[in-house]
């Protein structure tokens, strides 16, 4: 965050602590240590009892494993999790203990009954962090009033939503959380390109310039996207070391945002894919993405997600709205031989958690390897009248003409799209 106050951007910070309930974990049988009997070296800042790793290569062990737990989903039924399911996601530190089969009690009340019920649990993403994002699920009883989730004799009450029952349309893409935002022409190219083909975008914001903001709240408000705020996890009333969750957890717990993403639509859409702002998909075959999908798992029996590789583009960016035209943008594209590993399109019905790639609980043996078309990952776009900057050179990718095939008929209803 350090280049935001050298620069002073007008920027907003959307801090929303919506669901950050913290559980500590022990692994002992007297719960609350006594930190100062350890040897930990702590920062003195604010009264707070942040593990000091500034290298981020210490590998201290705590008695406990502190979790963050971002949010509690309820399904009355569902296709895959069975009748009245809880599902909830967390960040969790898994070096102080192994959290690989951890498993949780979950206490469910409604009016009449409790019931105590086991959640099992499954870790996504790298091993390196401190924290991993995990995902873990049980199932309760019906009407759901409130619900306690309790691990080796440590309980907390923890607010819960309703999963969703419809979505806007049958495609949501999730949009891994934004921050620092502020290159809007991705945006404008991804939303329209989405609602064109059938598809909406769920994004996830935790800090962007206000300018941008505005028009993000425009789309929402003209129902093209869904805006949701993912947020930076704080301790109120710290009384034992803790390791600072969102330095130590891979790229902000992009991995625990699209798992969230996933269980909230779980029920309600009919694919989900889980893409970067600047991943975007033209279908190749079919005017809408639905259909396109549905085809390509038709031709694959056994099949039940789609694995597209990201192939590098550059385009020239127009330096204001009214500018921005989608024609002189295609145009503009220019691709690379250069394809990454790519990102995946599910079912949500055969797919429970994910990372930022792809969930590593699913074989890779029920996937498409599509290979055209590939997503435009347009990570590089060039200022019109700037120079171009040699520091770019350092990626080392040649640019030629473009690969993908975008269609007249498409490049045309985009564009008078963003006219109206
Ligand atoms: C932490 O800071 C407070 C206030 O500045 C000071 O009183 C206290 O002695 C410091 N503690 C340590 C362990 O340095
Ligand atoms: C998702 O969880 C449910 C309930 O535990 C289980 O039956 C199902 O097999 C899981 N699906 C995947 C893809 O892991
Ligand atoms: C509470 O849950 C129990 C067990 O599932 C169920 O039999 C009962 O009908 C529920 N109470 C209400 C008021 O729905
Ligand atoms: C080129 O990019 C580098 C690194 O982002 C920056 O330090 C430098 O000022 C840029 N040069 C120009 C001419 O914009």
């Amino acid at each position: 965050m350090r280049w935001l106050v050298n620069h002073k951007q007008r920027l907003i910070i959307t801090v929303v602590f919506y669901f950050v309930v913290l559980l500590l974990i022990s692994m002992r049988k007297n719960s609350m240590y006594k930190y100062s009997t350890e040897t930990y070296t702590m920062y003195n800042i604010s009264s707070s009892l942040v593990v000091s790793d500034p290298t981020g290569t210490f590998r201290a062990k705590l008695p406990v494993s502190h979790a963050f737990i971002n949010s509690v989903y309820y399904y009355p039924t569902s296709k895959s999790l069975g009748e009245n399911a809880i599902a909830f996601t967390m960040a969790i530190d898994h070096h102080s203990n192994n959290m690989g089969h951890h498993t949780f009690n979950v206490l469910g009340y409604n009016s009449t009954n409790m019931i105590k019920s086991v959640a099992t649990a499954q870790t996504e993403g790298i091993s390196r962090c401190q924290y991993t994002t995990m995902m873990a699920r049980t199932n309760t009883l019906s009407r759901l009033e409130k619900i306690e989730i309790e691990s080796n004799g440590v309980s907390v009450e923890v607010p819960f939503k309703l999963a969703r029952y419809t979505a806007p349309k049958p495609v949501i893409i999730c949009i891994s959380p934004q921050f620092a935002a502020e290159q809007w022409q991705l945006f404008v190219m991804h939303v329209h390109a989405a609602n064109r083909f059938g598809g909406h975008l769920h994004i996830y914001l935790t800090s962007i310039i206000e300018s941008y903001f505005e028009l993000m709240k425009e789309y929402e408000r003209q129902g093209y996207i869904t805006l949701d705020y993912w947020l930076r996890m704080k301790f109120a009333n710290p009384r034992t070391p803790y390791f600072e969750p969102n330095q130590n957890v891979e790229w902000r717990n992009q991995a625990g945002a699209q798992t969230d993403c996933l269980l909230q639509y779980k029920e309600a859409a009919e694919y989900i894919a889980f893409f970067d702002m600047d991943d975007i998909l033209f279908p190749r075959d079919f005017p809408t993405y639905l259909e396109e999908f549905n085809a390509v798992l038709h031709a694959n029996p056994g099949k039940n997600y789609l694995f597209y590789g990201r192939r590098e583009h550059e385009f020239v960016k127009a330096s204001t709205l009214s500018e921005f035209s989608f024609t002189e943008l295609v145009q503009s594209l220019r691709s690379s031989q250069t394809v990454k590993r790519g990102k995946v399109v599910v079912r949500p019905e055969a797919y429970n958690s994910t990372w930022i790639h792809n969930s590593k609980h699913v074989s890779f043996a029920t996937s498409v390897q599509v290979s055209s078309p590939t997503l435009v990952h347009v990570q590089l776009p060039v200022d019109k009248n700037g120079k171009r900057n040699h520091s770019r050179d350092l990626w080392k990718i040649e640019f030629g003409p473009l690969i993908e095939k975008i269609r007249e008929d498409d490049i045309k209803a985009i564009e008078e799209d963003i006219y109206r």
